[in-house]
């Protein structure tokens, strides 16, 4: 496997740069060279063009010590993660009175695409739903789509759909903007603040075709009342691809999901079914095939219809 990794740094060399820069950070740093190497042997040559638009967009937007951005922001949620794992509670779950430059945060919500193995698959099962999505045009939403990538991953895989994308800060939509731009995004895509998640107005019932909650239920003091919202703003045969953090602690999480179990009950109770589920555990190290048993920190990911 070593040699097949020296062959794929040889082949994307931006990842091998990051990867070595690793090696300044002493122990943070080697968990974040397996991490990395982790993300390559579970999916090989399909990190490669990923791992290279994304390792581009940074570069260019970034300013150059954009790593040591990165890892002070891996620093700050390991020592919230410990907090938490000492004492696991809705009260040590996020930090209100941080405060967090959202560049930061979204150089982190990018860079961790290509470097840690559950953001990788979460956006690898996003593309999937995508793809598997029925119909040459359709409406979908976007919800806390953050940095616009997931938006990008949208307007590649449904070239015919209208896209709306949301997300309540304002420097997040600026991000997006600039990632479209980047990406060469010229379909007009609607990026606005608000999603109505609670009573959602008659424009919004029944219209869409798919929604995606991608790592935002976590965020919201009541994700039931979300998913209900989810339930009646999709069309009859309308898919919501949703993922919801087990345990996992974050400065502006405010919703604890301490299991599998209260992930599916949650679901069900706001009316939804569960079309399939997946299961991206928050660990450096390969993964086994039955992911459930002993799982206690990652992500619930599920698609769901109405
Ligand atoms: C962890 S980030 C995830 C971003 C993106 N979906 C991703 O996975 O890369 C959560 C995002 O949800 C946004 N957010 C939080 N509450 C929201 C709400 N009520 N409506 C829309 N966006 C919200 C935050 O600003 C943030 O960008």
């Amino acid at each position: 496997m070593e040699q097949e990794l020296d062959d794929f740094f040889q082949r994307h060399p931006q990842y091998k740069n990051a990867y070595d820069r690793f090696s300044q950070e002493g122990r943070l740093g080697r968990l974040l060279q397996c991490s990395a190497a982790t993300v390559y042997e579970m999916h090989g040559e399909e990190l490669g063009p990923i791992a290279d638009e994304i390792l581009k967009f940074v570069a260019v937007h970034y300013p150059p010590d954009f790593m040591e951005t990165y890892f002070a922001r891996v620093n700050a949620l390991r020592e919230l993660q410990k907090r938490f794992d000492k004492n696991p509670s809705s009260k040590t779950l996020g930090d209100p009175s941080a405060h967090v430059e959202r560049s930061a945060y979204d150089l982190a919500l990018l860079l961790s695409i290509v470097f840690t193995n559950h953001r990788f698959e979460i956006m690898q099962q996003l593309r999937a739903f995508l793809g598997n999505l029925a119909g040459a045009t359709g409406a979908i939403a976007a919800v806390g789509a953050g940095t616009g990538y997931e938006i990008k991953l949208i307007h590649d895989e449904l070239p015919n759909w209208i896209i709306e994308g949301y997300d309540t800060d304002q420097e997040a939509r600026n991000t997006a903007t600039t990632l479209l731009r980047h990406f060469g995004v010229t379909r007009r895509i609607l990026l606005s603040e608000e999603f109505p998640l609670k009573a959602p107005p008659p424009k919004f019932r029944n219209h869409y075709d798919a929604i995606v909650l991608c790592e935002l239920l976590e965020h919201l003091a009541h994700p039931r009342e979300a998913l209900e919202t989810v339930r009646e703003c999709l069309q009859p045969g309308g898919r919501a691809f949703v993922t919801m953090a087990i345990n996992i602690a974050q400065e502006d999480h405010v919703f604890l999901y301490p299991d599998i179990v209260s992930c599916r009950r949650q679901v069900k109770s706001a009316g939804l079914m569960i079309v399939s589920e997946w299961l991206t555990p928050h660990t450096i190290y390969q993964l086994p095939s039955d992911r459930e048993p002993g799982f206690s920190k990652g992500n619930y990911l599920a698609i769901l219809s109405r």
